[in-house]
C-alpha cells in the first residue's frame, strides 16, 4: 500500500536500521524493486529524480507507482529525489502523487538553504507530505547538477542541528564522504567520517539520509565488463562501511548506481546470448530480474527485511 514514509522511518530511527530509497526511471525498474520488497517483506521508498521526471513524465511514473502499490501489502512511499528546482518541488507537492519530497538547496549558502527549505516544509506539511532536506555538499552528479570534489564539503554537526530546528524538515541528507554515481572512489572503497555522523546525530533528532551509497559490487562489475564496459576504476561503499554508517545513525540509504549496473548487465547478457532477439520484453525482463536480485541484496544489507 502507498503510505507516508514517516511511520516506517520513525521505526527505523528507533530500531537502528535503514530503509532503501531506490531510484526508478521506468516500469521494469519499478517492478523489480517492488518484487524484491515483497520477497524480503521490507518497506520501500521509491524515488524519482528530476531527470527521471524529464525522461518518463511525473504523471506516468506517478500513476505506475500508485497502481503497483495498491495491490501489495508492504508499505511503499513515493519520494521526489534531489528537488533542486523549487517550482518542480512545488508541482510535486500539488500533484497528489508524492508522499514525500526532497528539497535540495544544499548548493546555496546556509541562510538561503534554510529559507528555501522552510518554505517547502510549510507547503508540504499542509498536505501531509514529509520533507527531506540536504546540508553539506555531496560530490558527483546530483540529479542535473554536477558537484565537483573541490566544491563538496562535509556537513557541520552544529549547523545541522540549527538547520533542522530552523526548517522543521523531517529528515536530513548529510555529506560524510560518499559520492554519487558509478565512479566514486578510483583508488578503493569509501572511508566515511563516522565521528562526524555521531556528532550530527547528537545535534539532530530526525532520520539521517546517506546518498551516493551504492556498493558497486564486484560481481555486478564483472558481468558488464564481460560485455565491454570498463569499471576497473569504479568503487563504492563496502557492506561493512555501510553497516557502520547504519549502526551509527543512518536510517535512509539511497541506491541508484547499483541498480543501473545490474539492469545493464542483465540486458547485455541476454542480448549477447540472443543477438537475433527483437522483442524488447525479453531483454527488459532480463534486466528487471537482475535488478530484483540487486535490490534484495541491498535490503539485506540495510536490515529492513521483515520490517514491513
Ligand atoms: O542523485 C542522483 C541520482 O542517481 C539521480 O540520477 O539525475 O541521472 O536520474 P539522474
Ligand atoms: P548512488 O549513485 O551511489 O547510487 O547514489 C544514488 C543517490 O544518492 C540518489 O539520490
Ligand atoms: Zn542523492
Amino acid at each position: 500500500m502507498l503510505t507516508n514514509s514517516s511511520s516506517f522511518l520513525k521505526k527505523a530511527h528507533k530500531g537502528n536500521y535503514a530503509i532503501g530509497g531506490f531510484n526508478v526511471n521506468n516500469m521494469e525498474l519499478l517492478q523489480a524493486i517492488v518484487k524484491a520488497g515483497i520477497e524480503k517483506k521490507s518497506p520501500l521508498i521509491i524515488q524519482t529524480s528530476q531527470g527521471a521526471i524529464e525522461y518518463a513524465g511525473m504523471e506516468l511514473i506517478g500513476a505506475m507507482v500508485h497502481s503497483i502499490s495498491k495491490d501489495v501489502s508492504i508499505p511503499i512511499a513515493f519520494h521526489l529525489d534531489h528537488g533542486t528546482n523549487v517550482d518542480l518541488v512545488k508541482e510535486a507537492i500539488q500533484s497528489g502523487f508524492y508522499t514525500s519530497v526532497m528539497i535540495d538547496a544544499s548548493s546555496k549558502p546556509f541562510n538561503e538553504n534554510v529559507k528555501i527549505t522552510r518554505e517547502i516544509v510549510k507547503l508540504a506539511h499542509k498536505k501531509g507530505i514529509w520533507v527531506e532536506a540536504e546540508l553539506g555538499a555531496i560530490p558527483g552528479k546530483e540529479d542535473q547538477v554536477n558537484v565537483n570534489e573541490a566544491n563538496a564539503f562535509f556537513t557541520d554537526p552544529e549547523e545541522a542541528g540549527t538547520f533542522v530546528e530552523m526548517t522543521g524538515c523531517d529528515a536530513l541528507a548529510i555529506s560524510i564522504g560518499t559520492k554519487h554515481g558509478v565512479f566514486k572512489y578510483s583508488k578503493g572503497k569509501a572511508k566515511l567520517d563516522i565521528k562526524r555522523l555521531l556528532e550530527i546525530k547528537k545535534h539532530t533528532n530526525v532520520p539521517l539520509v546517506l546518498h551516493g551509497a551504492s556498493e558497486i559490487p564486484r560481481e555486478l562489475k564483472k558481468i558488464v565488463e564481460q560485455y565491454g564496459a570498463d569499471l576497473s576504476d569504479a568503487f563504492g561503499v563496502s557492506p561493512s562501511t555501510l553497516k557502520k554508517a547504519i549502526t551509527n545513525g543512518i536510517n535512509k540509504v539511497n541506491t541508484d548506481s547499483d541498480l543501473r549496473i545490474a539492469f545493464t548487465g542483465g540486458v547485455d547478457r541476454y542480448m549477447t546470448k540472443h543477438p537475433n532477439n527483437m522483442d524488447p520484453r525479453k531483454y527488459l525482463a532480463a534486466g528487471r530480474d537482475a535488478t530484483r536480485k540487486a535490490v534484495a541484496r541491498r535490503i539485506d544489507q540495510l536490515g529492513s527485511a521483515g520490517k514491513a
